[in-house]
């Protein structure tokens, strides 16, 4: 008797089912307009939920025009982008996943270059071009590293003024209908940059004690508990460790994933880094598959609640075993799902689980299981 593989059961969050374990992973394409969504942001996301993965990340949404982190980064801060967020959603859903979004502020990293830029602050060169150079706000008025923009330190005002956007902008993403929010506090990005001594040097309530710089991530989470329909799931994504000495640890993260649960967050995503030391990146940090897979399974055990592990996870057998061990509940693919928008249907495949290709667009399905045992018959492998 054959047993449905783990990463093939489904799993409910809150009110949410999901179909199975599969998420695609919050990855920015730095190539919208004013924060709108465009023809590219719809045939990317929609072909991935046509891959056959329960739950579609959509990338870092803006919550306000300044927290972009590029000038091509997606938002939500006014009504004006609701309808093309609607169609993104929409297609989402067509095509048989769930429409999750992720809501971010960059901090002091915003107004950088796009990826493929270089991933830098904005050079002379890059303004010419017509890139847009603003000042960034952030806990404290000190650059992300060298050469970095100095960063506007938030008043109080400031920070209640946040709170509103990030409320804002979730009821947006409610009326957009998505199936659930993630607030971004991961990455050095604004929250991270409250929650890491590295960044946040402020002798008020926001700064200082642990508890102190917890303060506004929880907050966060606190109104948009508040105002997200019962049965939908909140999740934030958070830099487990900042792999950098004197920074964020994982035992600070277990104590937030604690409070926020406290608070009626449903799952923590479970990811590392993106502050730099003496602008490098800490020598510590040691990537290979599954390397982020401890932190989503630490978490889990000890703050009792739902993970979801992401990074370098890049095979079905690799992620079942994640799952099968107990370490997460949920495996979020990011560059594998770039490289194969399929990779869950193909996911299925090796390991033998949909072998009458039923999971896969019927139109597509139909053909492939007489093409696959036609192949398989002349001693060939799919
Ligand atoms: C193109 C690209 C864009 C990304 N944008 C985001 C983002 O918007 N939000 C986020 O939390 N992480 C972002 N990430 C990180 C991914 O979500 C993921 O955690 C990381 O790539 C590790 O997983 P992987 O090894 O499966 O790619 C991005 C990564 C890539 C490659």
């Amino acid at each position: 008797m054959s047993t449905t593989p783990r990463i093939f059961t489904p799993f409910t969050l809150r009110g949410l089912d999901l179909k199975n374990r599969i998420v695609m992973s919050p990855m920015a394409m730095y190539i919208s307009d004013e924060g709108e969504v465009n023809d590219f942001h719809r045939l990317h996301y929609h072909k991935i939920a046509m891959g056959g993965a329960a739950l579609v990340m959509v990338e870092q949404t803006a919550v306000h025009r300044e927290g972009r982190i590029t000038n091509g980064c997606l938002g939500l801060w006014h009504d004006g982008q609701l309808a093309g967020m609607k169609t993104l959603v929409d297609g989402i859903k067509q095509n048989g996943a769930r429409a999750g979004i992720q809501i971010s502020h960059g901090g002091r990293k915003s107004s950088a270059q796009r990826a493929w830029q270089g991933n830098g602050p904005l050079t002379e060169e890059d303004i010419a071009n017509g890139e847009e150079l603003w000042q960034p706000e952030g806990p404290s008025d000190f650059p992300f590293a060298e050469g970095w923009p100095t960063p506007r330190q938030m008043s109080l005002e400031d920070i209640a003024r946040l709170r509103r956007q990030f409320s804002d902008t979730a009821r947006r993403a409610i009326e957009a209908g998505f199936d659930l929010i993630e607030i971004h506090m991961a990455h050095g990005y604004l929250l991270q940059s409250f929650l890491t001594p590295l960044a946040n040097r402020r002798t008020d309530r926001y700064g200082g004690t642990l508890e102190n710089r917890m303060r506004l991530p929880l907050e966060i989470a606190e109104d948009l508990r508040a105002l997200m329909p019962k049965d939908m799931p909140l999740l934030a994504r958070l830099s487990c460790t900042d792999w950098i000495e004197g920074g964020w640890t994982m035992e600070d993260s277990v104590v937030l994933a604690r409070e926020l649960k406290a608070r009626g967050l449903d799952l923590v995503d479970c990811s590392s880094g993106g502050n730099l030391v003496r602008g490098a990146t800490n020598s510590s940090l040691a990537r290979g598959p599954g390397y982020q897979v401890p932190f989503a399974d630490r978490i889990r055990r000890e703050a009792e609640i739902p993970t979801m592990a992401v990074g370098m996870i890049h095979t079905g057998a690799q992620a079942e075993a994640v799952l099968a061990e107990g370490k997460a509940d949920l495996v979020a693919i990011g560059r594998r799902i770039l490289y194969d928008p399929f990779w869950t249907l193909h996911a299925a495949q090796e390991l033998g689980h949909d072998p009458d290709f039923g999971h896969w667009p019927q139109p597509y399905g139909w053909w492939l299981e007489k093409w696959a045992r036609s192949i398989r018959a002349e001693g060939n492998t799919v």
